[in-house]
């Protein structure tokens, strides 16, 4: 069985998402593929899909979005979640949960109308100053927000290994 993570990525920090939750899926599961969504050619082959988004705008980039319309038959007839990658880590600390929380329960409803999904996740990714206009940066630091890479490993980790238990099969008694 071969399973699929695809991702569309501006500036790479979506990629490294999505290879470190196919590193992991393949260690639990075997056979995995990583590919941006723009090299997938057919998705029916897969066991289950992975799909996830850099966030420009509040929405998913155009590939990814083509994507899921491209394939939208043969993804309705898979299990298939969805992570987005955005900065709600960046903001001031008290808008932080609240962000990431309504940013995925927003693009979750919008990505569902599309795809049916088992679920969807935003992480945070990489947000460098230079990505902010440069007149907001002072402000947007002295609300107490902030700039880096705000990937939190083990939380994508931990959403990781809720889809490899929907997968792993349990070990046979000896
Ligand atoms: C032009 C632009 C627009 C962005 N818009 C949003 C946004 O609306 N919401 C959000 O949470 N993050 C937004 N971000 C932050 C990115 O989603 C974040 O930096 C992410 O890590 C980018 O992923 P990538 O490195 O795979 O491109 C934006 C970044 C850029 C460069």
């Amino acid at each position: 069985m071969t399973y699929l993570v695809a991702y569309a990525s501006a500036l790479g920090s979506t990629r490294e998402v999505a290879q470190r939750v196919a590193s992991r899926m393949e260690v639990a599961l075997g056979d995995v593929e990583c590919r941006s969504v723009e090299e997938v050619v057919f998705v029916s082959r897969y066991e289950g899909i992975v799909v996830g988004s850099a966030i420009h705008n509040q929405a998913w980039l155009p590939p990814a979005l083509l994507f899921l319309s491209r394939h939208e038959l043969e993804l309705a007839k898979r299990p298939v979640w969805a992570f987005s990658v955005g900065m709600a880590d960046a903001l001031p600390k008290p808008f932080r949960k609240r962000g990431a929380a309504i940013q995925q329960e927003r693009l979750g409803r919008v990505l569902s109308k599309r795809v049916p999904l088992r679920g969807h996740k935003v992480f945070s990714g990489v947000y460098k100053a230079r990505q902010m206009p440069a007149p907001l940066r002072l402000m947007f630091r002295l609300a107490g927000g902030r700039f880096g890479d705000l990937r939190d490993w083990s939380a994508i980790d931990a959403w990781t290994d809720q889809i490899i238990a929907r997968f792993a099969k349990p070990r046979s008694p000896l």
